[in-house]
């Protein structure tokens, strides 16, 4: 994984929760801290902070990443602002992402291993979303979904139809907009 989204987390949970916090993450997973965005870093030490912040806040896994994942967009609206501007809502920004946000992520962080999603509009007008990665990351999947809906000042309701966790082949999002406004 890149350092790019270990310096993320670094960066929400400081927010949250103090540079204290983050140092006793570090040593819980007895991990240095040194990342750089460029770098890349076995994808156990995501696991093992995710695992102690897991402990540290009394949330699962899963709520840590999906957690980590919508106050992370926070920051990549600051830091990478072009992939926001592009779109006036949340739908088209998520459409953007195999052919646009990934690929351009890739450019710039050289041996990023991005995940794939595939999407299906439906008659209702909801979203489905497939998301296949080897990683199992859909709960920050939804967290950057529900980050990016906030920063465009929209609901996204968000259903996780199946799931690799549960053993389906891949993971399955019905995504919802609604404009706050309405
Ligand atoms: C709704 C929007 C987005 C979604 C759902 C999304 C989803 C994800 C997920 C789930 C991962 C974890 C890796 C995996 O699952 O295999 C990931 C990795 C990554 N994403 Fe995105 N992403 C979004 C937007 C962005 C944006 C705006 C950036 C801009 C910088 C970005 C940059 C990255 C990078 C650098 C990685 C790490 C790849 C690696 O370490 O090899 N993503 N993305």
């Amino acid at each position: 994984m890149k350092g790019l989204v270990f310096n993320l987390l670094e960066t929400v949970v400081t927010g949250a929760h103090g540079e204290d916090t983050w140092d006793a993450l570090l040593d819980a997973a007895q991990l240095d801290g040194a990342y750089t965005s460029l770098g890349s870093y076995p994808d156990e030490q995501i696991s093992a902070l995710v695992l102690a912040a897991s402990q540290a806040l009394k949330l699962s896994p899963n709520e840590v990443l999906r957690w980590f994942g919508r106050e992370a967009m926070a920051v990549m609206v600051e830091r990478y602002p072009t992939f926001f501007l592009a779109h006036q809502s949340t739908r088209p920004f998520v459409l953007s992402l195999n052919s646009i946000i990934h690929p351009e992520v890739r450019k710039i962080y050289p041996g990023a291993d991005v995940p794939v999603f595939d999407f299906d509009d439906q008659p209702d007008g909801s979203l489905l979303m497939g998301y296949h990665s080897a990683r199992k990351l859909c709960a920050l999947a939804q967290g950057f979904v529900e980050g990016a809906g906030r920063h465009y000042g929209e609901t996204v309701r968000f259903e996780h139809l199946c799931c690799m966790h549960n053993g389906d082949p891949t993971c399955q999002f019905r995504l919802g907009f609604t404009d706050v406004a309405q």
